[in-house]
């Protein structure tokens, strides 16, 4: 694999993704997410090798649950993917956003994860995320077919936190 470089999605970005082979959900999935950066809540990381996305995470820039964000400001992770998985890119993804909450954001960086992603888990653990205290939180997302149809999904899953 090329080396990887991580960056915000610029319009340019988006733009070469639209022309390109890119499946209708991972499409969807950057357009909604470029949205959300164009209008100050979040910032859409991509992870770049060799011309192609490798990997993709949001920084929300207040937590997506509501019983994160009584209890504090918070920069959150969101949506976190590497492609291929077990490369090192998740890792990159989750320094640059890392660095991203220090010098714009709140001082405290949180994700939510399913409890049986061990994998995942495994790998903050790593990174120094510890399990924020409060018990779980009831997400709702969009799950999205190989059209980009979307449709609503709910689970639940433990926030970790660590100070960036
Ligand atoms: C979780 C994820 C983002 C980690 O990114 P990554 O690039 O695979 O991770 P890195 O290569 O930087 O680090 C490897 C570590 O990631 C963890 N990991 C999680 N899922 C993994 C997978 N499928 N393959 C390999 N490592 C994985 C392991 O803890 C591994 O550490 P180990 O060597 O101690 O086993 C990525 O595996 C992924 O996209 N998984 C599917 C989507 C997902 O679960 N997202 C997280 C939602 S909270």
């Amino acid at each position: 694999m090329d080396p990887v470089v991580v960056r915000p999605c610029s319009p340019d970005d988006l733009s070469r993704l639209e022309r390109s082979a890119v499946p209708a959900d991972a499409l969807a999935h950057h357009r909604e997410r470029c949205a959300m950066q164009q209008r100050g809540e979040a910032r859409y990381l991509l992870g770049w090798s060799g011309g192609t996305v490798v990997g993709r995470v949001t920084l929300l820039h207040a937590s997506k649950y509501a019983g994160v964000r009584e209890r504090g400001d918070l920069w959150e992770m969101n949506a976190l993917e590497a492609l291929p998985q077990g490369r090192g890119v998740g890792t990159l993804l989750i320094t640059a956003a890392e660095e991203l909450a220090r010098v714009d954001g709140t001082g405290v960086l949180g994700l939510a994860v399913e409890p049986s992603n061990t994998g995942a888990l495994r790998l903050y653990g790593r990174l120094s995320y510890r399990d924020w205290g409060h018990g779980m939180v009831l997400d709702e997302w969009t799950e999205r077919d190989s059209a980009g149809r979307g449709c609503a999904s709910t689970g639940r899953r433990a926030t970790t936190c660590s100070s960036p």
